[in-house]
């Protein structure tokens, strides 16, 4: 058998054999989401305000343990935000790793600032803590921070990220940033349900940011929540993202230039369904894990990616990674999983090539290139363990 035809049946082994493709992510849209939906629709109050907003973002903080979480449109407009309310300005750099979805470096341009790319760590998927070191120390101290002294910029913010779900080593990030003065913002697009030491992921940083975007484990449609424990930026946060109105009941005095990045109650409407349902989706993720995990222990030249130690990972999305990294081998497995009906993905294309950021600054990637030309996600939809719903 070949490695490709292995690939294919061990994942049909778990997820079983249909007629119809198997997607990698699908949401679960039921009588729930129905019923809220129209409860929302009968109520009139389909935009910015309503009931269920204040709703979905009490219970985000019941299961992150945020002081604050302020419910916005999507993912890559409250990473924006949070990281301007840790103090991202033009001109700034941004430190990131180049290994993520696309939003993490756009959300750093819409702040008018431009992504520093560091690499990956092989544990976490996520970013090094030594390659961070390594890129900070090569900045200059100055007065109020961090320079990097090609560009002349301010080193801002850190941006780490829970890839697929999986923590990222937070305790190590967090603890480098410190030492050099930078705050974190977490992007934890991916990662709601995942855990280290028993603290939600996207609240060690300064603010963090959730995303509910369709493929997500919760969906809203479109949307986010950005979290924080500062009341003050949590404050902010709700007021930047509301137009910066005062509150009266008919003039319209807004106290500064802000954005209408609210989440329409109509998607929050969406969101409550699907975070009644949550605790059952996370359940079956983690189940279809192991299953793959078990299946694909017998393969060789391949690799089921566990949750790193010491944390608990939502598995947003399975993936498998080749022994030897090679995009021929990794695009002749992901030809025959498409040809079978099975729906994986790559990894997306590194952030520092993309056109927009080949010219931004770097440190060394090689693992992450290593990672990108290796790994292989798998379908993750948690319906695929439905035998346990
Ligand atoms: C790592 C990462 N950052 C940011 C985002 C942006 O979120 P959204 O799609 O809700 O704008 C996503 C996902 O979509 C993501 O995977």
């Amino acid at each position: 058998m070949t490695l490709a035809s292995e690939f294919v049946s061990t994942i049909r082994g778990v997820v079983g054999h249909s007629d119809e493709a198997i997607g990698l992510h699908v949401p679960e849209i039921g009588e729930l989401e129905k019923k809220y939906i129209l409860e929302c629709l009968d109520s009139t109050f389909v935009s910015s305000v309503g009931a269920f907003i204040p709703k979905l973002e009490a219970r985000m903080q019941e299961i992150t343990g945020a002081k604050h979480a302020v419910a916005v449109s999507n993912g890559t407009v409250g990473l924006q935000v949070a990281m301007f309310l840790a103090g991202v300005e033009p001109g700034d750099e941004v430190v990131i790793p180049t290994l993520s979805f696309i939003a993490t470096a756009n959300a750093v341009s819409h702040c008018g600032a431009v992504p520093y790319f560091v690499d990956s760590e092989e544990s976490t998927l996520g970013m090094s803590p030594a390659a961070l070191r390594i890129a900070l120390s090569s900045f200059e101290k100055v007065s109020g921070g961090l320079r990097n002294p090609v560009t002349g910029r301010r080193i801002a913010a850190i941006v780490p990220m829970h890839t697929l779900g999986h923590p990222v080593n937070i305790h190590a990030i967090c603890e480098v940033a410190a030492e050099f003065g930078v705050p974190v913002v977490e992007d934890a697009a991916e990662s709601l349900g995942s855990f280290v030491g028993g603290r939600h992921t996207g609240t060690f940083g300064l603010t963090g940011m959730i995303s509910f975007n369709g493929n997500k484990i919760v969906t809203t449609g479109g949307g986010g929540v950005i979290l924080t424990d500062d009341d003050e930026l949590g404050r902010r946060a709700k007021h930047l993202t509301t137009t910066a109105k005062l509150a009266h009941k008919w003039e319209f005095e807004h106290d500064e230039v802000a954005w209408n990045y609210r989440m329409p109650n109509l998607n929050a409407a969406l969101g409550m369904a699907q975070l009644d349902k949550y605790p059952r989706y996370l359940q079956q993720k983690r189940v279809l894990a192991s299953r793959y995990a078990e299946a694909f222990a017998g393969v060789s030249g391949l690799s089921f990616v566990p949750e790193p130690a010491g944390t608990s990972s939502n598995y947003w999305l399975c993936a498998v990674r080749l022994d030897s990294p090679s995009l021929e081998v990794r695009d002749s497995l992901m030809s025959a999983a498409h040809e079978a009906g099975l729906l994986v993905r790559p990894m997306w294309n590194l952030l520092h090539q993309q056109r927009m950021y080949t010219g931004a600054g770097r440190g060394d990637v090689s693992v992450a290139t290593d990672l990108h030309a290796s790994l292989i996600c798998i379908p993750s939809t948690p319906a695929l363990a439905a035998d346990l719903g």
